[in-house]
Protein backbone atom coordinates (compact mmCIF):
# COMPACT_ATOMS: atom_id res chain seq x y z
CA UNK A 1 0.00 0.00 0.00
CA UNK A 2 1.37 3.77 -0.57
CA UNK A 3 1.94 5.83 2.39
CA UNK A 4 1.86 9.87 2.34
CA UNK A 5 5.56 9.19 3.47
CA UNK A 6 6.76 7.33 0.24
CA UNK A 7 8.21 9.43 -2.49
CA UNK A 8 6.39 8.92 -5.82
CA UNK A 9 9.33 7.64 -8.27
CA UNK A 10 9.76 10.26 -10.92
CA UNK A 11 9.49 8.71 -13.97
CA UNK A 12 12.50 9.17 -16.54
CA UNK A 13 12.14 11.33 -19.52
CA UNK A 14 14.76 10.61 -22.51
CA UNK A 15 15.75 13.62 -24.85
CA UNK A 16 17.42 11.96 -27.84
CA UNK A 17 19.51 14.54 -29.68
CA UNK A 18 19.86 13.19 -33.34
CA UNK A 19 16.46 11.57 -33.14
CA UNK A 20 16.23 10.86 -36.95
CA UNK A 21 19.07 8.99 -37.26
CA UNK A 22 20.78 5.63 -37.67
CA UNK A 23 20.98 5.36 -33.74
CA UNK A 24 18.79 7.69 -32.24
CA UNK A 25 15.54 5.99 -34.07
CA UNK A 26 16.54 2.88 -32.90
CA UNK A 27 16.88 4.96 -29.20
CA UNK A 28 13.50 6.25 -29.59
CA UNK A 29 12.06 2.82 -30.71
CA UNK A 30 13.86 0.98 -27.46
CA UNK A 31 12.77 3.89 -24.65
CA UNK A 32 8.69 3.44 -26.03
CA UNK A 33 8.86 -0.34 -25.38
CA UNK A 34 10.34 0.52 -22.20
CA UNK A 35 7.02 2.95 -21.64
CA UNK A 36 9.77 6.24 -21.21
CA UNK A 37 8.58 9.65 -21.77
CA UNK A 38 10.71 10.84 -25.21
CA UNK A 39 11.57 14.03 -26.29
CA UNK A 40 13.08 13.72 -30.17
CA UNK A 41 15.63 16.06 -31.30
CA UNK A 42 16.95 16.75 -34.69
CA UNK A 43 16.49 19.72 -37.40
CA UNK A 44 13.79 17.91 -39.13
CA UNK A 45 10.92 17.18 -37.00
CA UNK A 46 10.70 13.36 -36.53
CA UNK A 47 7.57 12.10 -37.57
CA UNK A 48 6.65 9.12 -34.60
CA UNK A 49 3.81 8.41 -32.91
CA UNK A 50 4.12 8.68 -29.17
CA UNK A 51 6.91 11.20 -29.43
CA UNK A 52 7.51 14.92 -28.26
CA UNK A 53 9.33 16.30 -31.44
CA UNK A 54 11.64 19.23 -30.96
CA UNK A 55 13.03 20.73 -33.82
CA UNK A 56 16.20 23.03 -33.31
CA UNK A 57 20.01 23.42 -34.57
CA UNK A 58 22.75 22.55 -32.50
CA UNK A 59 24.89 24.38 -34.66
CA UNK A 60 22.73 27.59 -33.16
CA UNK A 61 22.76 28.23 -29.37
CA UNK A 62 19.82 30.81 -29.82
CA UNK A 63 17.83 28.16 -31.21
CA UNK A 64 18.84 25.74 -29.28
CA UNK A 65 18.19 27.95 -25.96
CA UNK A 66 14.76 29.07 -26.85
CA UNK A 67 13.25 25.15 -27.77
CA UNK A 68 14.75 23.80 -24.87
CA UNK A 69 13.51 26.24 -22.33
CA UNK A 70 10.56 24.62 -21.50
CA UNK A 71 12.05 20.77 -21.27
CA UNK A 72 12.97 18.72 -17.97
CA UNK A 73 14.83 15.87 -19.80
CA UNK A 74 16.27 13.27 -16.70
CA UNK A 75 18.22 11.28 -18.94
CA UNK A 76 20.28 12.47 -22.55
CA UNK A 77 21.33 10.07 -25.19
CA UNK A 78 23.68 12.07 -27.80
CA UNK A 79 24.03 10.71 -31.39
CA UNK A 80 23.92 14.06 -33.63
CA UNK A 81 26.80 14.29 -35.86
CA UNK A 82 27.36 16.41 -38.85
CA UNK A 83 30.58 15.56 -41.17
CA UNK A 84 32.58 18.44 -41.84
CA UNK A 85 35.51 18.52 -44.22
CA UNK A 86 38.57 18.60 -42.03
CA UNK A 87 39.28 17.34 -38.66
CA UNK A 88 39.77 20.75 -37.30
CA UNK A 89 36.34 21.53 -38.52
CA UNK A 90 35.18 18.21 -37.25
CA UNK A 91 36.17 19.59 -33.56
CA UNK A 92 34.56 22.39 -33.60
CA UNK A 93 31.59 21.63 -34.68
CA UNK A 94 30.89 18.06 -33.51
CA UNK A 95 32.60 19.09 -29.85
CA UNK A 96 30.57 22.40 -30.29
CA UNK A 97 27.18 20.71 -30.76
CA UNK A 98 27.72 18.81 -27.77
CA UNK A 99 28.83 21.88 -25.48
CA UNK A 100 25.85 24.05 -26.57
CA UNK A 101 23.03 21.36 -26.42
CA UNK A 102 24.29 20.52 -22.36
CA UNK A 103 24.93 24.20 -21.79
CA UNK A 104 20.90 24.62 -22.83
CA UNK A 105 20.05 22.02 -20.39
CA UNK A 106 21.94 23.62 -17.44
CA UNK A 107 18.97 24.35 -15.70
CA UNK A 108 17.50 20.79 -16.49
CA UNK A 109 17.25 17.73 -13.70
CA UNK A 110 20.14 15.32 -15.86
CA UNK A 111 21.24 12.28 -14.43
CA UNK A 112 22.88 10.81 -17.02
CA UNK A 113 23.95 11.63 -20.23
CA UNK A 114 25.13 9.21 -22.86
CA UNK A 115 26.89 9.91 -25.76
CA UNK A 116 27.88 7.88 -28.92
CA UNK A 117 30.91 7.61 -30.87
CA UNK A 118 33.00 5.04 -32.38
CA UNK A 119 36.37 2.90 -33.34
CA UNK A 120 37.84 5.66 -34.66
CA UNK A 121 38.57 6.41 -30.83
CA UNK A 122 41.56 4.01 -31.65
CA UNK A 123 41.71 4.33 -35.47
CA UNK A 124 42.09 7.98 -35.95
CA UNK A 125 39.81 10.78 -37.59
CA UNK A 126 38.73 9.96 -41.15
CA UNK A 127 41.61 12.02 -42.79
CA UNK A 128 44.43 10.14 -40.53
CA UNK A 129 42.27 6.63 -40.54
CA UNK A 130 44.43 3.71 -39.48
CA UNK A 131 47.82 6.05 -40.22
CA UNK A 132 49.91 6.09 -37.25
CA UNK A 133 50.41 3.25 -34.56
CA UNK A 134 47.38 2.19 -33.80
CA UNK A 135 46.40 -0.21 -30.88
CA UNK A 136 46.87 -3.83 -31.33
CA UNK A 137 43.71 -6.19 -31.76
CA UNK A 138 40.80 -6.58 -29.98
CA UNK A 139 40.52 -2.65 -29.50
CA UNK A 140 40.02 -2.56 -25.62
CA UNK A 141 38.37 0.68 -23.54
CA UNK A 142 41.70 1.40 -21.66
CA UNK A 143 43.88 2.21 -24.47
CA UNK A 144 45.24 5.77 -24.30
CA UNK A 145 44.03 8.39 -26.95
CA UNK A 146 45.81 8.56 -29.85
CA UNK A 147 48.13 12.06 -30.48
CA UNK A 148 45.68 12.92 -33.29
CA UNK A 149 43.12 15.60 -32.94
CA UNK A 150 40.14 13.86 -32.96
CA UNK A 151 36.08 14.83 -32.85
CA UNK A 152 35.65 11.86 -30.59
CA UNK A 153 38.02 13.15 -27.76
CA UNK A 154 36.81 16.87 -28.03
CA UNK A 155 32.88 15.18 -27.64
CA UNK A 156 34.19 13.57 -24.37
CA UNK A 157 36.30 16.41 -23.04
CA UNK A 158 32.79 18.55 -23.34
CA UNK A 159 30.82 15.76 -22.33
CA UNK A 160 33.34 15.50 -18.77
CA UNK A 161 33.12 19.11 -18.00
CA UNK A 162 29.55 19.17 -18.28
CA UNK A 163 29.18 16.07 -16.33
CA UNK A 164 31.41 17.72 -13.53
CA UNK A 165 29.74 21.40 -13.85
CA UNK A 166 26.29 19.93 -14.15
CA UNK A 167 26.60 17.11 -11.62
CA UNK A 168 24.90 14.04 -14.05
CA UNK A 169 26.80 10.70 -14.74
CA UNK A 170 28.04 10.02 -18.27
CA UNK A 171 28.47 6.98 -20.53
CA UNK A 172 30.50 6.88 -23.71
CA UNK A 173 29.57 4.18 -26.06
CA UNK A 174 32.33 3.25 -28.97
CA UNK A 175 30.40 1.10 -31.65
CA UNK A 176 32.09 -0.45 -34.85
CA UNK A 177 29.85 0.20 -38.40
CA UNK A 178 26.24 0.49 -37.28
CA UNK A 179 23.61 -1.20 -39.33
CA UNK A 180 20.04 -0.12 -38.66
CA UNK A 181 17.27 1.97 -40.14
CA UNK A 182 17.18 5.31 -41.33
CA UNK A 183 17.02 7.34 -44.76
CA UNK A 184 19.05 10.39 -45.48
CA UNK A 185 21.93 9.99 -43.18
CA UNK A 186 25.52 9.70 -43.33
CA UNK A 187 26.75 6.41 -43.05
CA UNK A 188 24.33 3.07 -43.64
CA UNK A 189 26.38 0.22 -44.55
CA UNK A 190 22.67 -1.73 -44.60
CA UNK A 191 21.11 0.58 -46.46
CA UNK A 192 24.17 0.56 -49.36
CA UNK A 193 24.05 -2.70 -49.54
CA UNK A 194 20.62 -3.21 -50.17
CA UNK A 195 20.33 -0.83 -52.27
CA UNK A 196 23.87 -1.83 -54.78
CA UNK A 197 22.38 -6.15 -54.56
CA UNK A 198 19.26 -4.41 -55.78
CA UNK A 199 20.92 -2.45 -58.86
CA UNK A 200 22.42 -5.40 -59.15
CA UNK A 201 19.58 -7.45 -59.97
CA UNK A 202 18.04 -4.88 -61.81
CA UNK A 203 20.98 -4.15 -64.12
CA UNK A 204 22.75 -7.18 -64.62
CA UNK A 205 25.40 -6.72 -62.45
CA UNK A 206 27.66 -8.78 -60.63
CA UNK A 207 27.58 -8.18 -56.33
CA UNK A 208 31.06 -7.26 -56.36
CA UNK A 209 32.47 -7.39 -52.55
CA UNK A 210 34.41 -3.41 -52.78
CA UNK A 211 36.80 -3.56 -50.23
CA UNK A 212 40.19 -4.77 -49.22
CA UNK A 213 41.92 -8.01 -48.59
CA UNK A 214 42.39 -7.72 -44.86
CA UNK A 215 38.64 -6.92 -44.57
CA UNK A 216 37.80 -10.06 -46.53
CA UNK A 217 39.81 -12.64 -45.13
CA UNK A 218 40.47 -10.80 -41.62
CA UNK A 219 37.88 -10.87 -38.43
CA UNK A 220 35.38 -8.68 -37.94
CA UNK A 221 32.53 -7.25 -36.09
CA UNK A 222 29.39 -4.89 -36.33
CA UNK A 223 26.99 -3.08 -33.99
CA UNK A 224 23.10 -3.31 -34.61
CA UNK A 225 21.67 -0.04 -33.82
CA UNK A 226 19.02 -1.74 -31.80
CA UNK A 227 21.85 -3.60 -29.59
CA UNK A 228 23.67 -0.10 -29.30
CA UNK A 229 20.44 1.71 -28.11
CA UNK A 230 20.23 -1.16 -24.95
CA UNK A 231 23.59 -0.44 -24.59
CA UNK A 232 22.94 2.76 -24.18
CA UNK A 233 20.42 2.92 -21.62
CA UNK A 234 21.24 0.01 -19.67
CA UNK A 235 24.56 2.51 -18.93
CA UNK A 236 22.46 4.97 -18.48
CA UNK A 237 20.34 3.16 -15.47
CA UNK A 238 22.69 1.26 -13.95
CA UNK A 239 25.26 2.04 -11.59
CA UNK A 240 28.19 -0.09 -13.42
CA UNK A 241 27.29 2.04 -16.63
CA UNK A 242 28.21 5.60 -14.68
CA UNK A 243 31.32 7.31 -15.62
CA UNK A 244 32.41 4.78 -17.84
CA UNK A 245 33.55 4.72 -21.74
CA UNK A 246 32.32 0.76 -23.48
CA UNK A 247 32.82 -0.91 -26.56
CA UNK A 248 29.45 -1.94 -28.04
CA UNK A 249 29.32 -4.48 -30.91
CA UNK A 250 27.36 -7.78 -31.76
CA UNK A 251 29.22 -10.07 -29.48
CA UNK A 252 29.73 -12.49 -32.66
CA UNK A 253 32.55 -12.78 -35.21
CA UNK A 254 33.14 -12.84 -38.71
CA UNK A 255 35.05 -12.41 -42.37
CA UNK A 256 33.46 -10.63 -45.04
CA UNK A 257 34.35 -13.92 -47.19
CA UNK A 258 32.04 -15.84 -44.94
CA UNK A 259 29.25 -12.85 -44.50
CA UNK A 260 29.39 -11.49 -48.32
CA UNK A 261 27.69 -14.53 -50.08
CA UNK A 262 25.26 -14.92 -47.41
CA UNK A 263 23.82 -11.14 -47.45
CA UNK A 264 23.78 -11.65 -51.34
CA UNK A 265 21.42 -14.90 -50.52
CA UNK A 266 19.42 -12.29 -47.91
CA UNK A 267 18.97 -10.16 -51.03
CA UNK A 268 17.78 -12.08 -53.45
CA UNK A 269 21.09 -12.22 -55.97
CA UNK A 270 22.20 -14.72 -58.16
CA UNK A 271 24.97 -16.91 -56.50
CA UNK A 272 26.51 -16.97 -59.99
CA UNK A 273 26.47 -13.01 -59.90
CA UNK A 274 28.38 -13.26 -56.48
CA UNK A 275 31.91 -12.27 -56.41
CA UNK A 276 34.52 -11.76 -53.64
CA UNK A 277 37.95 -9.93 -53.42
CA UNK A 278 40.62 -10.33 -55.98
CA UNK A 279 43.48 -8.05 -56.98
CA UNK A 280 42.66 -5.44 -54.95
CA UNK A 281 39.57 -2.62 -53.76
CA UNK A 282 36.70 -1.88 -55.84
CA UNK A 283 35.03 1.02 -54.38
CA UNK A 284 31.78 1.27 -54.55
CA UNK A 285 31.41 4.88 -55.31
CA UNK A 286 33.60 3.75 -58.74
CA UNK A 287 31.26 0.24 -59.22
CA UNK A 288 28.10 2.39 -58.81
CA UNK A 289 29.07 5.54 -60.72
CA UNK A 290 27.27 4.39 -64.05
CA UNK A 291 24.33 2.90 -62.63
CA UNK A 292 22.67 5.27 -60.57
CA UNK A 293 20.95 7.21 -62.55
CA UNK A 294 18.79 4.10 -62.92
CA UNK A 295 17.55 4.11 -59.45
CA UNK A 296 14.64 6.93 -60.27
CA UNK A 297 13.17 4.38 -63.02
CA UNK A 298 14.15 1.40 -60.03
CA UNK A 299 11.76 2.84 -57.86
CA UNK A 300 8.85 3.91 -60.02
CA UNK A 301 8.99 0.50 -61.27
CA UNK A 302 8.66 -1.20 -57.95
CA UNK A 303 6.60 1.33 -55.96
CA UNK A 304 9.84 2.25 -53.71
CA UNK A 305 9.15 5.19 -51.74
CA UNK A 306 12.91 7.58 -52.07
CA UNK A 307 13.58 7.97 -55.73
CA UNK A 308 16.74 9.61 -55.03
CA UNK A 309 19.85 6.91 -54.43
CA UNK A 310 22.05 9.51 -52.81
CA UNK A 311 19.49 9.42 -49.53
CA UNK A 312 20.11 5.63 -49.43
CA UNK A 313 23.41 4.68 -50.56
CA UNK A 314 26.69 5.67 -48.35
CA UNK A 315 29.14 4.79 -51.01
CA UNK A 316 32.07 6.71 -49.32
CA UNK A 317 31.46 4.86 -45.97
CA UNK A 318 30.98 1.31 -46.94
CA UNK A 319 34.12 1.92 -48.98
CA UNK A 320 36.12 3.30 -46.22
CA UNK A 321 34.87 0.78 -43.78
CA UNK A 322 35.42 -2.32 -46.12
CA UNK A 323 38.64 -1.11 -47.41
CA UNK A 324 40.87 -0.99 -43.94
CA UNK A 325 43.86 -2.72 -44.80
CA UNK A 326 44.14 -3.96 -41.01
CA UNK A 327 41.70 -6.30 -39.10
CA UNK A 328 39.47 -4.91 -36.88
CA UNK A 329 37.83 -6.28 -33.85
CA UNK A 330 36.21 -5.29 -30.48
CA UNK A 331 36.36 -6.38 -26.97
CA UNK A 332 33.56 -6.26 -25.33
CA UNK A 333 34.45 -7.86 -21.85
CA UNK A 334 34.02 -4.47 -19.95
CA UNK A 335 30.21 -4.59 -20.96
CA UNK A 336 29.58 -8.31 -19.83
CA UNK A 337 31.84 -8.10 -16.89
CA UNK A 338 29.61 -4.77 -16.33
CA UNK A 339 26.73 -6.56 -16.38
CA UNK A 340 25.42 -5.91 -20.03
CA UNK A 341 24.62 -9.33 -22.02
CA UNK A 342 23.05 -7.76 -25.18
CA UNK A 343 24.22 -9.93 -28.06
CA UNK A 344 22.91 -10.00 -31.91
CA UNK A 345 23.87 -12.65 -34.51
CA UNK A 346 25.20 -9.85 -37.25
CA UNK A 347 24.07 -12.29 -40.50
CA UNK A 348 20.57 -12.01 -38.49
CA UNK A 349 20.83 -8.25 -37.91
CA UNK A 350 20.78 -8.21 -41.69
CA UNK A 351 18.54 -10.37 -42.79
CA UNK A 352 15.72 -8.57 -40.56
CA UNK A 353 16.98 -5.13 -41.64
CA UNK A 354 16.74 -6.34 -44.83
CA UNK A 355 13.29 -7.10 -44.43
CA UNK A 356 12.12 -4.31 -42.59
CA UNK A 357 13.56 -1.87 -45.84
CA UNK A 358 11.14 -4.33 -48.01
CA UNK A 359 7.92 -4.30 -46.01
CA UNK A 360 8.84 -0.20 -45.90
CA UNK A 361 9.36 0.12 -49.94
CA UNK A 362 12.98 1.32 -49.66
CA UNK A 363 14.08 -1.66 -51.85
CA UNK A 364 11.89 -4.21 -54.06
N1 LIG B 1 26.61 5.02 -38.83
C1 LIG B 1 27.68 4.32 -38.52
O1 LIG B 1 27.99 3.30 -39.18
C2 LIG B 1 28.56 4.73 -37.35
C3 LIG B 1 29.61 3.86 -37.00
C4 LIG B 1 30.43 4.19 -35.92
C5 LIG B 1 30.23 5.38 -35.24
N2 LIG B 1 29.22 6.21 -35.61
C6 LIG B 1 29.09 7.47 -34.87
O2 LIG B 1 27.87 7.49 -34.19
C7 LIG B 1 27.43 8.84 -34.03
C8 LIG B 1 26.00 8.91 -34.53
O3 LIG B 1 26.02 8.60 -35.92
P1 LIG B 1 24.75 8.10 -36.74
O4 LIG B 1 25.31 7.36 -37.92
O5 LIG B 1 23.79 7.47 -35.82
O6 LIG B 1 24.19 9.52 -37.23
P2 LIG B 1 23.14 9.84 -38.41
O7 LIG B 1 22.36 8.63 -38.78
O8 LIG B 1 23.90 10.56 -39.49
O9 LIG B 1 22.15 10.86 -37.70
C9 LIG B 1 22.55 12.14 -37.30
C10 LIG B 1 21.40 12.79 -36.56
O10 LIG B 1 21.82 14.07 -36.11
C11 LIG B 1 20.87 15.07 -36.51
N3 LIG B 1 21.60 16.30 -36.73
C12 LIG B 1 22.68 16.50 -37.52
N4 LIG B 1 23.06 17.79 -37.48
C13 LIG B 1 22.19 18.42 -36.63
C14 LIG B 1 22.05 19.77 -36.19
N5 LIG B 1 22.86 20.74 -36.61
N6 LIG B 1 21.05 20.04 -35.34
C15 LIG B 1 20.19 19.11 -34.91
N7 LIG B 1 20.28 17.81 -35.28
C16 LIG B 1 21.27 17.47 -36.14
C17 LIG B 1 20.26 14.49 -37.80
O11 LIG B 1 18.96 14.99 -38.08
P3 LIG B 1 18.71 16.29 -39.02
O12 LIG B 1 19.60 16.13 -40.21
O13 LIG B 1 17.25 16.27 -39.30
O14 LIG B 1 19.07 17.45 -38.17
C18 LIG B 1 20.14 13.01 -37.41
O15 LIG B 1 19.00 12.82 -36.62
C19 LIG B 1 28.42 9.71 -34.81
O16 LIG B 1 29.38 10.24 -33.94
C20 LIG B 1 29.10 8.72 -35.73
O17 LIG B 1 30.41 9.13 -36.06
C21 LIG B 1 28.36 5.91 -36.64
Amino acid sequence: MTTSTEATPVRPEALVVGASGITGSALVDHLLSLGWRVTALSRRPLARDGVRTVAADLRDPASLDAALAGERPTHVFFTAWQRQETEAENIRVNGGMVRDLLAALSNAPLEHVALVTGLKHYLGPFEAYAAGVVPDTPFHEEEPRLDVPNFYYAQEDELFAAAERQGFTWSVHRSHTVIGHAVGNAMNMGLTLAVQATLAKELDLDFVFPGSAAQWDGLTDMTDAGLLAEHMVWAATSPEGADEAFNVVDGDVFRWRWMWPRLAAHLGVDPARVVGYADGPRPLEEQMAPHEHAWAGIAERHGLVEPDVTRLASWWHTDADLGREMEVVTDMGKSREAGFTGYRRTDRAFADLFDRYRADRLVP
